[in-house]
């Protein structure tokens, strides 16, 4: 069987949202479930080091939190191995190898390193752990000769870093690592409450974890289209947020309908989200029962999870015996 591995972290934000969902989760249960892949899904934990090293308090429950929301929305352990990056220490070293041969220059002009400082400006982000974020990723990947990389249109530039530093190793030492591929998906343009992109850092986000009442009213204090200041205004669905959620959760004929009587003012908002709240509610419902199963058994959550950092590390060691071979450090005949 020659399956093509597949690799792709998140950083442990703890309890995700629909965006995340929406963005990634559902792309990487999509590829888990298709013929000829073999999945490898990691909790990026030393990158949450490089903006948070100043408070490490989360990053621990913050890693438990996300696994049990990925196990709930389908990432099947029998079929994904997931593993947490600090527990195997063979990244340390690739990345400690990767940076002695990766040019400052590729990381000072990568984009997103002045954009995160820009946009995380309260924090202190001066350090070479954060220059070399890009590099430790290249690490992540290369590591499980990952032939496809599923991410987001933003993380880009590292994918092309990872080509580039991967490459370079190739060239200076062995043909040891295959040249990873991004794989870029569809992503529905789904907002926050607020209209802006979703985020935790904005207190506007519809969390996997949100049900009930919690659930309802976060989606009837949706923004709309804002030219709907009465109920007798005409809408218009193709720029509001809640009816982008309608066309992923609400079924085609039903969206159609609400679409028409949005547009002759027939539905009034509310009522509207009234409708959304079933929906979505009744989508989220075997998300929930999964998750309150595994908040109930959270050794089995801490089994899954050193299952799958076993399978991951057999990866990684065999790897690593390859680079040190290829960079010819001194292995003497007794290891
Ligand atoms: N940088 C990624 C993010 O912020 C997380 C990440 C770390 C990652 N290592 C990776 C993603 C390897 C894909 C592959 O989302
Ligand atoms: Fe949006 Fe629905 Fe209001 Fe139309 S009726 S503006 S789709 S919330």
């Amino acid at each position: 069987m020659n399956s093509k591995r597949i690799l792709s972290g998140m950083r442990p934000t703890g309890k995700l949202h629909l965006g995340n969902l929406h963005g990634a989760l559902n792309n990487w249960v999509d590829l888990q479930n298709r013929q000829g892949y073999e999945c490898f899904y990691f909790v990026a934990d030393w990158h949450a080091l490089t903006s948070d090293y100043k408070d490490t308090s989360r990053i621990g429950e913050n890693t438990i939190d996300m696994v049990i929301d990925w196990l709930s929305v389908g990432l099947d352990p029998d079929k994904s191995t997931l593993f947490i990056q600090s527990h195997i220490l063979e990244h340390a070293e690739l990345f400690l190898i990767l940076s002695m041969i990766t040019p400052l220059a590729w990381l000072e002009r990568n984009p997103t390193y002045k954009e995160m400082q820009t946009e995380m400006a309260d924090r202190d982000l001066s350090t070479a752990g954060f220059l070399g974020y890009p590099v430790l990723q290249a690490a992540d990947i290369i590591m499980y000769k990952a032939y496809g990389v599923p991410v987001g249109i933003d993380q880009l530039p590292h994918i092309e870093l990872t080509r580039e530093i991967a490459r370079r190793f190739n060239f200076l030492y062995k043909e040891v690592f295959p040249i990873p591929e991004p794989l870029l998906t569809e992503v529905p343009k789904l907002l926050g409450t607020d209209g802006r992109k979703m985020s935790k850092s904005y207190d506007n986000s519809i969390y996997l974890r949100d049900r009930g009442q919690i659930l309802r009213q976060k989606i009837l204090s949706m923004f709309t289209d804002p030219q709907r200041k009465k109920k007798t205004d005409p809408g218009r669905p193709e720029i509001c947020n809640v009816f982008s959620f309608h066309t992923i959760y609400t079924e085609p004929h039903e969206v159609t309908q609400i679409e028409e009587e949005c547009r002759s003012a027939a539905i009034g908002c509310v009522e509207c989200k009234k409708r959304l709240a079933e929906t979505i509610s009744a989508e989220m419902a075997p998300v929930h029962e999964r998750q309150d199963y595994y908040l109930k058994h959270g050794t089995l959550v801490e089994d899954i999870i050193f299952e799958g950092t076993s399978r991951a590390r057999e990866h990684a060691v065999k790897t690593m015996l390859e680079v040190r071979e290829a960079i010819q450090v001194f292995r003497g005949s007794r290891s």
